[in-house]
Formats: structure tokens, C-alpha cells, sequence
């Protein structure tokens, strides 16, 4: 059986008040969710801050990206071991926000992934396909070939430590969400895909839906038998949504 995860990703909002505000919420709630991993990715500049508020409290702290490269002459870039020095567990990586603005390319991700792993940090390699790449029938095909960058580049026991989101672009804060059933056949087919590398990891990977999950849908979406867990975008901004997207888990 594997452990639920859901996760929040804030993007570029909040500030440093509202960042300690919405995490003490969030701490309070996860207290009586032991059965949830609950991660929260704040802006860089509030991930110190988040931490220092949730102190002891069972709630995982990510990164929302972290750099290709280990360290050196990279003027704004914050690398996957400052990430963990900070205190935090994961990592996002290839979120489509950082494909489509930033140019993000798969061997770039791949990069990424296996950085943030020697740090100590789980990815979380977000895939997805576009309205356009959907309606042409080529879901599959995409997924796969963004997955499959990442999985060739990771040794076995990496691939133990790996978390997929499958965030379908069309969903990503538009309010239109895939069907349960949609989600879970990408996901089925993404647990495929590693299973064709890695048997075992891939019968214990967590396989996160993204794209406008709200209280009202999520616990459909998670009732799926490969949809294990969420990550949440615009809702995630709300303690009492993100709290009510996080009991659906359960
Ligand atoms: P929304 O939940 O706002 O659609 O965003 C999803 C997302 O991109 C999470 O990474």
C-alpha cells in the first residue's frame, strides 16, 4: 500500500507574513492526519522561514525547482544541497511552468533529478501533456518520452526514491480537470513505464495528479488505485482547502 502524499506548491505567492500564517495553519491540521505525507514548496526566499515554523511537526519542506549544475558562477540559481541544507526533502522538478517559461528541456530535468538526489532530496518530475497533444492522441507518447530521460538516467536504487506528478497542462489553474479515470490511465501508464526498469520501484512509486484539484474533486481523484496523492497549485494558497484536498487523501 502506498502512503499518500499531497503536496503544495505556492509558485511565485505570498510573503513572508502569510508564509508563516498559512504554515502554522497547515502544521495544526497535519497533526491529526498521520496517515498523509503533507509537503508544502514555498518561494526560495520563505523556505527558511517555513521551516523555522514547522519546527517538529510532521509536514515535509520542498523546493519548487533546484539548478542543473552543483555550484559556482550561476548568478540566481539555488542548488538542490542548499535546498537541503535548508531543510527540505524534495524537490519539483520539470514543473511545465518551468518547461514552457524557463525552456526547461528533459535532459535538463534528468539533470536535475539526479542532483537533487545526491542531496538527499526526493524529485518530484512533473509531466504532463498539452490541449493540443492530448486531442492529437499523443498523451501516451509524451509522458513517456519525458519520463523516459529521467528513468535512464537514474541508477535503481534512485528510482526507489522517485515521486512523478502528472500535471496535464490543459488543468494546470484553468479549473478543468482531467476525469479520475483519465488521470489514473496516465498514471497506470507512467507505473508502467518504470516497471519495464525497475519492478519493485515501481510497485511502491507514488504517482501525484496535478491541475486544478480543489475539496470538491479531490477525493475522487484519489480514490483511483494509482492516483496517490495531489499536487496542488491555486488551493494550496487556502489552509482550509489545502487542509480539506489533504483529509480527502485519507
Ligand atoms: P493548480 O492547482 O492551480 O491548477 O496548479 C497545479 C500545479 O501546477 C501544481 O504544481
Amino acid at each position: 500500500m502506498r502512503r499518500p502524499f499531497v503536496a503544495g506548491n505556492w509558485k511565485m505567492n505570498g510573503s513572508r507574513e502569510r508564509t508563516r500564517t498559512l504554515v502554522a495553519d497547515v502544521c495544526k491540521a497535519v497533526r491529526e492526519l498521520p496517515e498523509v505525507d503533507v509537503g508544502l514548496c514555498p518561494p526560495f526566499v520563505y523556505v527558511t522561514d517555513a521551516g523555522e515554523t514547522i519546527g517538529d511537526a510532521p509536514v515535509r519542506l520542498g523546493g519548487q525547482t533546484c539548478a542543473g549544475v552543483e555550484d559556482g558562477a550561476y548568478t540566481g540559481e539555488i542548488s538542490a544541497t542548499m535546498l537541503a541544507d535548508a531543510g527540505c526533502s524534495f524537490v519539483l522538478v520539470g514543473h511545465s511552468e518551468r518547461r514552457t517559461l524557463h525552456g526547461e528541456k528533459n535532459a535538463d530535468i534528468a539533470e536535475k533529478a539526479s542532483l537533487a538526489l545526491a542531496a538527499g532530496l526526493s524529485p518530484v518530475v512533473c509531466v504532463g501533456e498539452t490541449l493540443d497533444e492530448r486531442e492529437a492522441g499523443r498523451t501516451e507518447t509524451t509522458v513517456a518520452r519525458q519520463l523516459e530521460v529521467v528513468v535512464e538516467r537514474l541508477e535503481q536504487d534512485e528510482l526507489a526514491r522517485l515521486v512523478i506528478a502528472y500535471e496535464p497542462v490543459w488543468a494546470i489553474g484553468t479549473g478543468r480537470t482531467a476525469t479520475p479515470s483519465q488521470a489514473n490511465q496516465v498514471h497506470a501508464f507512467l507505473r508502467g513505464c518504470v516497471a519495464e526498469r525497475a519492478p519493485n520501484a515501481a510497485a511502491g512509486l507514488r504517482i501525484l495528479y496535478g491541475g486544478s484539484v480543489k475539496p470538491e474533486n479531490a477525493a475522487r481523484m484519489f480514490a483511483e488505485p494509482d492516483v496517490d496523492g495531489g499536487l496542488i497549485g491555486g488551493a494550496s494558497l487556502d489552509a482550509k482547502q489545502f487542509i480539506d484536498i489533504c483529509r480527502a487523501a485519507v
